[in-house]
């Protein structure tokens, strides 16, 4: 039996004093203060104050008893503390509960670890009991935050007449690129879905059907190696739109965020969001995804250069490399010991040969390769960064693109270390003009830098066949804080046209029919102009809780091998179910597993 609650953990203040009530949670932490006990009782809502007085005997001593993590009810009236214990940081800091009834639901083992914020325990164990983990507050607040997310997202598209529509789990092989989940099909021997890395294929068709507006908060699965922002098993808040441009894609967007970031936050989004082409991103911040709340923006020496007795520099231009470099404000009198460092962890971390500075100060400029250079061509190079006396000039050359990501690189570095970056702020921005295809040295053809149906930039049609390395494509990435938070294109809606790039990308039109033919089929019956985005969910939640790891926003996430360790999934199964399936394992597969599942029986039986 459990009692009725009339309020929560969170709920009571000094209004309350006087009334009775009812409270269900879980003992926090206790204390035993000259025979007073004092025990924080908690749920997700919050933490009230409950004390047991010595008054009544019995109740007391049962209060005694209470350890970590027990399951209680109590009765009993509000009462306001006194001035000097009233806790101005707990919502309900102003009062107790004198308890006069407790009922214990049930009792609790010690858990492996204390139930509390910032405990540094190993992530291993904290994965094995997430339950546990998830009573600890910053995680019950951050999946109280995506909950509410969930709510400001799904009423923003309603209100705006998009049609919500589930899409297949279980589907065809989808064309993001990443490696796909399988599932055999026990009635269709040999035969596999793939789960979806993306629902692409079905909103496109739906586009077809004639939904006009589709929205859906979509499960995706990627099989590819896991960072911090990654995880096989992921959200997005999918969006297709029929007779729209890119500008239509934007404006949905920017009013989405704004919402989103203002009903569940408090964070002001301002709108339009900044713009940025490919190419401009890449040359000033050596990256498609810049983190724009902090300058260090690269400037190009190439021409100053080109002609310069140092080799490095005059042979990179004249191969077609690129010297470039950035002004960082104030470090001019960094020590020599500590640049040495810097270029080591340059040359480590970004794969740099090597490092080159012009150290800008009052009484002496000092440029690491300076005998080589004239004083004409530093000074140019000095007022061409905008470095001024105490400043730092670094400096990388090299082939393009990588030298252009290897700045991008130490900027994010010296951003990081130097504390440049204003970490108040929220800077969205769109990178678009992206090129269409790139060159994949592995499959010796060219691929969709974004997929397949993404559709080339009108004024560069002509280009497709002949300079496919030239045509930019209607593709746009939406970047927050330097993160990729969403991705989309305006699509092709045409069939000829689909056709014709599967044949620049040298797919077989067989595999290309084989694989997507029900799409192409489907733009033959009357399709609209169309095109969308997908926002990576877990990534807005994880910017807007202000985690470090997508595990953080997750209530069951996978470990960076892609295991769920409370579960222990992925595991073996019976051969029954196997061979039900037509599946046989490996004979190197079948050792191990035999191997595995004798250490786990030895383990159980000690
Ligand atoms: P894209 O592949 O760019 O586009 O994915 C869209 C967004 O999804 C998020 N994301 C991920 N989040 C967590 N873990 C992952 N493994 C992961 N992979 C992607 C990112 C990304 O920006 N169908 C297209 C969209 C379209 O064209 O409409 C697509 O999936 O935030």
């Amino acid at each position: 039996m459990a009692w009725k609650r009339t309020h929560t953990c969170g709920d009571l203040n000094i209004e309350h004093e006087g009334e009775e009530v009812v409270l269900n949670g879980w003992v926090d932490t206790r204390r035993d203060l000259g025979g007073v006990i004092f025990i924080d009782l908690r749920d997700r809502y919050g933490i009230t104050q409950i004390v047991f007085r010595e008054e009544d005997d019995e109740l007391h001593s049962r209060a005694e008893e209470l350890r970590r993590e027990y399951v209680v009810g109590v009765k009993g009236v509000v009462e306001a503390r006194s001035d000097e214990n009233v806790n101005p940081d707990l919502q309900t800091g102003e009062i107790d509960i004198n308890v006069s009834e407790l009922l214990v639901y049930s009792e609790a083992e010690t858990p492996p670890f204390e139930i509390k914020d910032d405990i540094g325990t190993s992530e291993d164990l904290r994965m094995k009991y997430r339950y546990l983990d998830l009573r600890r507050r910053a995680l019950t607040d951050n999946l109280m935050l995506r909950s509410r997310s969930y709510q400001s997202i799904r009423n923003y598209f309603h209100d705006l007449d998009f049609a919500e529509v589930e899409t297949p789990v279980l589907m065809r092989s989808t064309p993001e690129g990443a490696r796909d989940y399988l599932v055999p099909s026990r009635v269709n021997p040999g035969k596999f879905f793939a789960l979806p890395q993306s629902p692409q294929t079905y909103k496109q068709t739906l586009m077809a059907s004639g939904f006009d507006r589709y929205f859906q908060i979509v499960k995706c699965f990627r099989d590819e190696d896991l960072r911090a922002d990654r995880q096989p098993e992921f959200t997005q808040i999918d969006v297709e739109m029929s007779f729209i441009d890119e500008e239509d894609v934007f404006e949905m967007t920017e009013g989405l965020m704004k919402q989103l970031f203002e009903e569940v936050s408090d964070r002001e989004v301002s709108v339009p969001f900044d713009r940025m082409t490919y190419q401009e991103a890449l040359t000033t911040y050596g990256t498609d995804k810049p983190d724009t709340r902090f300058d260090l923006k690269f400037k190009n020496f190439s021409d100053l250069v080109a002609d310069s007795e140092f080799r490095i520099f005059s042979q990179t231009v004249e191969e077609g490399g690129a010297v470039i470099g950035f002004n960082l404000p104030g470090e001019g009198d960094m020590g020599r010991g500590e640049l040495d460092r810097l270029t080591e962890r340059v040359q480590e971390e970004t794969g740099a040969g090597g490092l080159i500075y012009i150290k800008v100060n009052e009484d002496e400029i000092k440029c690491s390769v300076g005998k080589f250079l004239t004083e004409e061509t530093i000074r140019q190079m000095i007022d061409q960064a905008g470095a001024e006396n105490g400043d730092l000039v670094l400096i990388l050359a090299g082939p393009t693109p990588t030298v252009y990501e290897q700045l991008g690189t130490l900027r994010l570095m010296m951003g990081n270390d130097y504390d440049l970056i204003d970490r108040d702020q929220d800077h969205f921005l769109w990178v678009t003009d992206f090129p269409l295809l790139e060159w994949d040295d592995d499959a010796g053809r060219y691929v969709s830098l974004h997929h397949p149906f993404t559709a080339p930039q009108t004024r560069d049609l002509d280009k497709l066949e002949n300079k496919p390395q030239e045509v930019l494509s209607r593709a746009y990435d939406l970047v927050l804080n330097g993160k990729e938070i969403g991705g989309g294109s305006i699509r092709i809606h045409q069939a000829d046209l689909q056709e014709k790039m599967f044949d620049v990308m040298d797919i077989d039109r067989g595999e290309a029919r084989d694989k997507f033919g029900f799409l192409m089929e489907a733009f033959r019956y009357g399709t609209p102009p169309h095109g969308g985005i997908a926002l990576g969910l877990d990534r807005i939640i994880m910017l807007l809780a202000g985690a470090d790891s997508l595990r953080d926003v997750i209530a069951f996430p996978k470990n960076k091998s892609a295991q769920s360790l409370m579960d222990n999934a992925p595991s073996y199964v019976e051969k029954d179910q196997l061979d039900e399936l037509h599946i046989d394992l490996k004979d190197w597969v079948e050792k191990q597993k035999k191997e595995e599942l004798a250490e786990s029986q030895q383990k159980s039986n000690s």
